[in-house]
């Protein structure tokens, strides 16, 4: 007989900077997804999802050729016909172009919106940084009101405060409008012109090409010099810096803590006016938690009429690192009960039972094959059930089944019709909400 020499088989590995979320990590994911969406929906925010797939030159024309992610992130490709094809890198320009697509502006008004999901950058994997990772965000489409950048502003510090994060820092800035900002990028590139030669070649090709984006050097090297450059926020139009000092007083009134960060010019071409940030503690190196800001000419730049603009995306996975550093939030749906039935008779009632309760909306198990009592209770306690409902001979006999506190080990006798009622006082809803 040959011996057919057997090949080990190499498993598949998942990519690069990608990664999976696995139980029970994913739970507390659904609870801060929860939390954004009421938090959002009590400001009147309302769900868009757009395509993971856009032409190539949406980003190219919004976020800007000149930057990092643009020149060095994209994950573009040539589809079968052809067609330039990016996985998106961010949702504002998505958001923007449906809003054109969909001729949304007829209907006049302000539109408000928020986003869920994945977004792709092809940066150096580290803590708080992946090549596929999430944002929550939302956008306002519609006015140039500096009390909408207020609000917005009110809503993420609530949305924050509701997550328990502590160490949190709201820094803000102002980039100008394309009638002040022409003039302080020649005074920027004037002051270049003397430092440029101490400085990255990157920035030295910025301080050609683009030379705000100097500002998002992360060379150590370059700081100092960076330090000493002109500010934007000295040279804004007189209604820059009414739109800015609005924005600053009603912070104050609004009595939410911030700090001025004149170099915070952030990393895509469409920003005008306000800008910000909020940083975290928890995070290390990567600490922007959230970033956003006002892009009043975006919705021309891709086409459309006017439309003046003004968002937030959150790092979905940096918020989920900080949540889980503050300790402060459960995951979600815990399971409420197990049943631990005994002998084969016991099978039909114990899973009408739980047919029961799991259309009450409670999280039930229940095992498949009959077990002993102490088995069943250690797979009661091993999968974190905060009941476990006991039900063998003597439970039918008498009509009473056993319902064991898990945590505090009381047990108590409660009539089968009355046990969803039981669970649920004793479990609560797990949930705040906002009123409560
Ligand atoms: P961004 O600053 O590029 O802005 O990204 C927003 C947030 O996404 C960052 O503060 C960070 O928390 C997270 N983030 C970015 N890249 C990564 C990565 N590679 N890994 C993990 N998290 C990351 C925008 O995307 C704009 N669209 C925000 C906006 C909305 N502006 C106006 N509206």
């Amino acid at each position: 007989m040959v011996e057919v020499a057997r090949k080990k088989i190499e498993p598949v590995r998942s990519v690069k900077g990608t990664r999976d979320l696995l139980p029970p990590e994913t739970g507390l994911w659904q609870r801060v997804e929860e939390e954004a969406r009421r938090v959002f929906e009590a400001y009147n925010f309302r769900e868009i999802r757009t395509p993971v797939l856009e032409e190539t030159a949406l980003f190219r024309r919004s976020v800007g050729v000149d930057t990092d992610i643009v020149t060095k992130e994209m994950y573009t490709f040539e589809d079968r016909d052809r067609e330039s094809l990016t996985l998106r890198p961010e949702a504002t320009a998505s958001v923007v172009r449906a809003y054109i697509e969909h001729s949304l502006f007829n209907e006049g008004g302000i539109h408000k919106f928020y986003y869920l999901g994945p977004m792709f950058r092809r940066e150096r994997p580290q803590k708080g940084r992946f090549r596929q990772f999430y944002q929550i965000g939302a956008e306002v489409l519609g006015s140039d009101h500096p009390a909408v950048d207020v609000e917005l502003l009110e809503m993420l510090t609530l949305l924050v405060e509701r997550l328990g994060l502590r160490d949190v820092r709201l820094l803000v800035n102002s980039v100008g409008c394309a009638r002040c900002r022409p003039e302080y990028v020649k005074i920027l590139k004037q002051a270049l012109e003397g430092v440029k030669s101490k400085l990255c070649a990157d920035c030295q090709r910025r301080a050609e090409t683009n030379p705000l984006r100097v500002f998002d050097c992360k060379v150590e090297a370059d700081q100092a010099t960076i330090a000493g450059l002109p500010r934007i926020i000295d040279h804004l139009c007189p209604e820059c810096r009414q739109h800015f000092d609005l924005v600053t007083r009603g912070l104050k009134e609004r009595n939410i803590s911030y700090s001025i960060e004149p170099r915070l010019v952030r990393g895509l071409d469409y920003y005008t006016r306000t800008t910000f940030e909020m940083t975290s503690g928890a995070l290390g190196a990567q600490n922007a938690l959230m970033g956003g800001g006002r892009y009043d000419g975006l919705a021309e730049l891709l086409g459309g009429p006017p439309t003046p603009g003004f968002g937030v995306a959150i790092g979905e996975d940096r918020l989920l690192l900080a949540v889980a550093e503050a300790g402060a939030l459960e995951p979600s749906s815990p399971l409420g009960a197990y049943i631990a039935w005994m002998g084969d008779g016991a099978y039909g009632p114990a899973q009408k039972l739980a047919r029961e309760l799991r259309h009450s909306g409670l999280s039930v198990e229940i095992g498949y094959d009959a077990r002993k009592l102490k088995k069943s209770l250690g797979a009661a306690s091993k999968l974190g059930a905060r009941f476990a409902i006991i039900l063998g001979e003597g439970e039918l006999a008498s009509g009473r089944y056993q319902v064991k506190d898990m945590t505090s080990g009381q047990q108590e006798e409660v009539e089968p019709a009355r046990i969803a009622a039981h669970l649920k006082q004793r479990i609560g809803t797990g949930f705040r909400s906002l009123a409560g």
